[in-house]
């Protein structure tokens, strides 16, 4: 058995392709392409992973799944069942957390935009953290657990630093004089956090590091401005985790260990953020070739419209039909969008023979792809949840619709 895009839950065996323990024959003679299948499997394993790695390294580690990433409720359900938290950026996320089974302690809430339903709601609840990416909102978080007779723990998302970055709160003297003066007035608010997310696939220990010491930086100037927070979210930005080996996560953890105790600031709790990392590589697409031109250009099923190039996936593509095949050919891919505009990967190493209804294999879709598609006027894909030699429809538009969430 040899692993297709490095994952232990697709295999090729004999020339024919396993998904789980599913042959995907099987699934095409069920589905019609284009579909879009999730492992359940593979999301466990990375959730478990991710976890020991951590909680090896911290005394006092706490993850929360970045909903956004996928928010379809079947894969919430898988993540919130393995124990981590929730990281939520909006009222219809939080509903769906609370729906899902997210304990509100483990729950924690924040984005540049926060309604006064969503903190309404979140307060009502309990929530563990609200998070404000601008120091105005304290005042409005403060009133509302007023009304609840609450103290509302507060993180505050600090600007990374990193160039362009317009998230965030930028420690000028202004700002800190501000957050001085909430904490002095606001008596239902408690600052308990700071979070600083740096970006999205990072694939290198360098850009984890610049963010440990953007973090250890406004903890030491905070602290020097009399206001000292213990605890420490280091965002999300992790790529897929057949993208990122286990070694290299490890040397992530300890080299953030290593910045913090060389800071010699001491820290109750480090908390981090993943979207990408648990789903990304358990969604794939199955799609068909649907037109071949003489030039090595090939157009899919699918299009931008729904794996769209702001979801930054880590695509691979794999000839379905010829996967015994050497794919060592340069071949372009395109989808179905009428513009020139999409185009899915250019030069891509692909099998020799281009052959019209094959299928193809796009792997590493399970994040930001539903989260960033568009309502081009096209039909919704069927989702499909493969478990072992299980595997059950998931959404349907014929009966469920749509996926966005209200
Ligand atoms: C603050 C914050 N945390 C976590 C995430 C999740 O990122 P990823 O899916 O890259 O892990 C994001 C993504 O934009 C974010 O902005």
């Amino acid at each position: 058995m040899k692993k297709i895009s490095g994952n232990p839950y697709l295999l090729r065996k004999n020339g024919k392709i396993f998904i789980d323990s599913i042959p995907l024959d099987d699934l095409l003679e069920k589905f019609e392409t284009p579909f879009l299948l999730f492992l359940e499997n593979r999301i466990r394993d990375n959730v478990k992973s991710f976890n020991d790695i951590f909680n090896e390294i911290f005394d006092n580690f706490h993850c929360y799944y970045s909903l956004k990433a996928n928010y379809l409720l079947e894969i919430c359900k898988i993540i919130s069942s393995e124990g981590v938290g929730a990281k939520i950026v909006g009222l219809p996320e939080l509903k769906l957390a609370l729906r899902v089974g997210f304990s509100p302690e483990k729950i924690i809430i924040g984005g540049p935009y926060l309604p006064d339903a969503l903190i309404d709601l979140s307060i009502k609840n309990k929530v563990k953290e609200i998070i404000v990416y601008n120091l105005n909102d304290l005042k409005k978080i403060n009133l509302i657990a007023q009304k609840y007779n609450w103290v509302q723990n507060i993180c505050i998302r600090v600007n990374s630093q990193k160039y362009n970055s317009n998230l965030g709160v930028n420690l000028s003297v202004r700002n800190i004089d501000l957050l001085k003066k909430s904490i002095d007035t606001c008596d239902n608010i408690k600052i308990t956090s700071i979070l600083s997310h740096f970006g999205t696939q990072m694939n290198n220990v360098d850009q984890f590091e610049k963010n440990t010491h953007s973090l250890v930086n406004s903890l030491k100037l905070l602290l020097k401005h009399g206001i000292s927070i213990k605890n420490i979210n280091l965002g999300g930005g992790f790529p897929e985790a057949t993208v990122m080996p286990i070694a290299r996560l490890k040397d992530i953890a300890e080299h953030v260990k290593t910045i913090l105790d060389k800071a010699g600031i001491s820290i109750n709790s480090i908390s981090i953020e993943p979207g990408r990392y648990f789903v990304g590589d358990s969604g794939m697409f199955v799609t068909k070739i649907v037109k071949v031109n003489e030039d090595r250009w090939i157009f899919l099923n699918i299009g931008n419209h729904i794996c769209p190039k702001f979801a930054r996936c880590s695509l691979r593509f794999y000839n379905a039909s010829q996967i015994n095949e050497p794919h060592k050919y340069k071949t372009s891919i395109a989808g179905i969008v009428p513009t020139d505009q999409d185009v899915l990967a250019k030069n891509y190493f692909f099998t020799q023979n281009l052959r019209e209804q094959e299928f193809v294999l796009v792997t590493n879709t399970g994040a930001y792809c539903l989260t960033f598609s568009n309502r081009f006027p096209y039909p919704l894909p069927k989702i499909v949840l493969v478990k072992n030699e299980s595997c059950i429809s998931i959404f349907d538009a014929s009966i469920d619709r749509d996926f966005s969430l209200i």
